[in-house]
């Protein structure tokens, strides 16, 4: 198994894992700094793209994506989502993760879902493809958006797909919006780190989408906080900059050749 990868897993019930989202260099050039995972999430379907779901987003948005952040990222692990339709068998499965990780020279890939995909898991873990899992609510297939752990069946299900997907190989596992009662008993029960992303602070790490982070994705779910409003600021400078420009104050003669 890759070191970083190993240095993630030992993270576990030692220190919390800083995970954050990019889908360009720059951005992931300053979380860099901070993140011990850098996700290039499918997200960016809706965060940038505006589609509906994220079953929109195509292999080559996220290579494209994946390409640009790659170039900001020299300490943190970094992981690619699958999007959807990519990996609905082992050898599809298989010849698209070879595809992202030789493109975009990616640490690992993430897939949602647990028993249905669990043989497909297998497969890639065999195949020497580090993955990564992803429970809870899992945007790609599911209808209502709502937290997962109220139903009895529901919860058992979930810590049974932990478990599995455990058993095939991910070094990691993401809850989504999963109560908080469930996510510890999720995370005391397997090995691996959980990520959550509004699934409480009983998971080993956290991650949040760095737009939502910020304020520049309009959006309010209860799981994000906003640490800033971006949009504030972006907007207090093209103002600036606009009036200027009316104004004749720039460019000024240093800003000219
Ligand atoms: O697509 C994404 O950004 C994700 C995170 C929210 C975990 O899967």
């Amino acid at each position: 198994m890759k070191k970083k990868i190993l240095e993630l897993i030992n993270k576990k019930n030692k220190s919390k894992i800083i995970s954050l989202t990019a889908y360009s260099k720059n951005i992931a050039t300053i979380l860099d700094h901070f993140c011990d995972l850098i996700l290039v999430g499918d997200s960016l379907g809706s965060v940038l793209y505006n589609y509906k779901s994220t079953r929109e987003v195509s292999l080559d948005t996220m290579i494209e994506h994946s390409k640009s952040v790659r170039m900001g990222i020299k300490k943190s692990l970094m992981v690619v989502d699958m999007p959807y339709n990519t990996y609905k068998n082992p050898n599809e499965a298989l010849k698209n993760a070879k595809q992202i990780m030789s493109k975009t020279k990616c640490d690992a890939v993430k897939l949602e879902g647990g028993k249905k995909i669990y043989e497909i898991i297998k497969s890639l873990v065999k195949n020497k493809i580090p993955v990564m899992g992803h429970l809870g609510l899992l945007p790609q297939s599911d209808k209502t958006f709502k937290f997962k752990g109220k139903k009895i069946s529901e919860r058992n299900n979930i810590l049974k797909d932990a478990k599995l997907l455990e058993d095939a190989g991910v070094f990691s596992v993401v809850l989504e919006c999963v109560e908080a009662s469930l996510a510890k008993i999720v995370t005391e029960k397997i090995n691996i780190p959980t990520i959550g992303i509004g699934a409480s602070n009983n998971c080993d790490g956290q991650i949040l989408v760095f737009d939502d982070l910020v304020g520049l994705n309009p959006i309010n779910v209860r799981f994000v906080k906003k640490y800033t409003n971006i949009r504030n600021e972006i907007t207090k400078a093209v103002s600036k900059y606009s009036k200027d420009v009316k104004n004749k104050k720039f460019p000024q003669k240093k800003h000219s050749y």
